[in-house]
């Protein structure tokens, strides 16, 4: 079985992370990854407080193997993550800009920091604010981009890197080894898994995907012009809707009318009606045939990835 030192420091039997796709990680789909031996992670955006708690402690009766409890930056809530730390997660880990004091909260708690950047210099202020591992997202995603693993691997040695966007089978994971990174953190082939709450519909959409269809949604910059301080640039990428393909037509509009988008989208988010406006999915949608139980993808990975490395270095002759 594959395993690297990160799996040493997050105690777990293969590098093999399911990313946080909020809100669609249900204690399920946390549980059945921790307990195949990869990380779960629970993801707490657009959820209230109170649902925090009762998904955390669902997810402790139904698994004793460490997982992740995540945070955006830009939807973050204190009282959610207070409710975290109490409940002692493995991992805290956290997204979409500066970590900064919330590391050492984590770290005093008893818990270790993974934190998700999309650039080298990135990595290096998160490793200067002393998170214990990095996941370094390309664009591809919901992206990992072959030029962007190993300028973070070198950015932070001998902080362990995590490798996120566009892994969806054991060949990225194992890619994703040889490029210096000790894992994977993998999205949307966990989206169209069996136990993600993001609904029949959502999943069988994937199925239907090509590569090409999972388009990037610059004009999220637009209808979200004033991120909070310390926040990432980055905007998602989503399978098209008649919402995208309007406002990516109408940017300037979309400025004007931020606000009222804003509320549209994130209403519709928290309604359960993300399908209709900006379904983040990631490129490997394209990939992705079968709706699997989160076990059987973790099991998959990790052989293929064993398997791919074998190959790869038969490869040279
Ligand atoms: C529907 C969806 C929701 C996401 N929500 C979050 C989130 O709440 N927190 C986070 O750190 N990343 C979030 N991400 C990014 C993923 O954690 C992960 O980095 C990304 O999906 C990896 O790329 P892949 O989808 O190509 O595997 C989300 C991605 C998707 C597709």
């Amino acid at each position: 079985m594959l395993r690297t030192q990160l799996c040493d420091l997050l105690r777990i039997d293969v590098p093999i992370i399911q990313a946080a796709v909020a809100p669609f990680t249900s204690a399920e789909l946390v549980a059945a990854v921790s307990n195949a031996g990869g990380l779960g992670s629970f993801a707490t955006a657009l959820r209230p407080a109170e649902d925090v708690r009762r998904q955390l402690a669902r997810i402790k009766e139904l698994t004793d193997h460490p997982f992740a409890v995540n945070f955006t930056l830009t939807t973050f809530d204190e009282e959610s993550f207070q409710i975290a730390l109490d409940a002692k997660p493995r991992v805290i880990s956290l997204a979409l800009g500066d970590p900064g004091a919330l590391v050492e909260r984590a770290h005093q708690a008893g818990s270790l920091v993974v934190h998700q950047v999309h650039t080298a210099r990135q990595a290096r202020e998160a490793a200067a604010r002393g998170v214990d591992a990095i996941i370094a997202q390309g664009t591809e995603a919901g992206g990992f981009t072959l030029a962007l693993i190993p300028q973070v691997v070198d950015a932070v040695r001998p902080i362990p890197v995590i490798a996120a966007g566009g892994i969806f089978d054991g060949r990225g994971l194992a890619a994703a080894v040889v490029l210096g990174a000790q894992g994977a953190n993998i999205g949307t082939r966990f989206l169209a898994s069996a136990e993600a709450s993001c609904g029949d519909t959502w999943k069988q959409a994937i199925l239907t995907l090509e590569s090409e269809d999972a388009v990037k949604v610059d004009v999220w910059t637009d209808i979200f012009p004033s991120p909070p301080p310390g926040a990432y640039a980055t905007s998602p990428r989503a399978m098209r809707t008649p919402f995208i393909d309007e406002w990516q037509q109408r940017r300037e509009d979309a400025h004007r009318e931020a606000e009222r988008l804003q509320d549209e989208v994130m209403g519709a988010a928290r309604a359960g009606r993300l399908l209709e406006y900006v379904p983040f999915t990631g490129q490997t949608a394209g990939a992705i045939h079968e709706i699997l139980p989160a076990a059987e993808i973790v099991r998959r990975l990790a052989t293929e990835a064993e398997a791919a490395l074998t190959q790869g270095a038969g490869a040279a002759v």
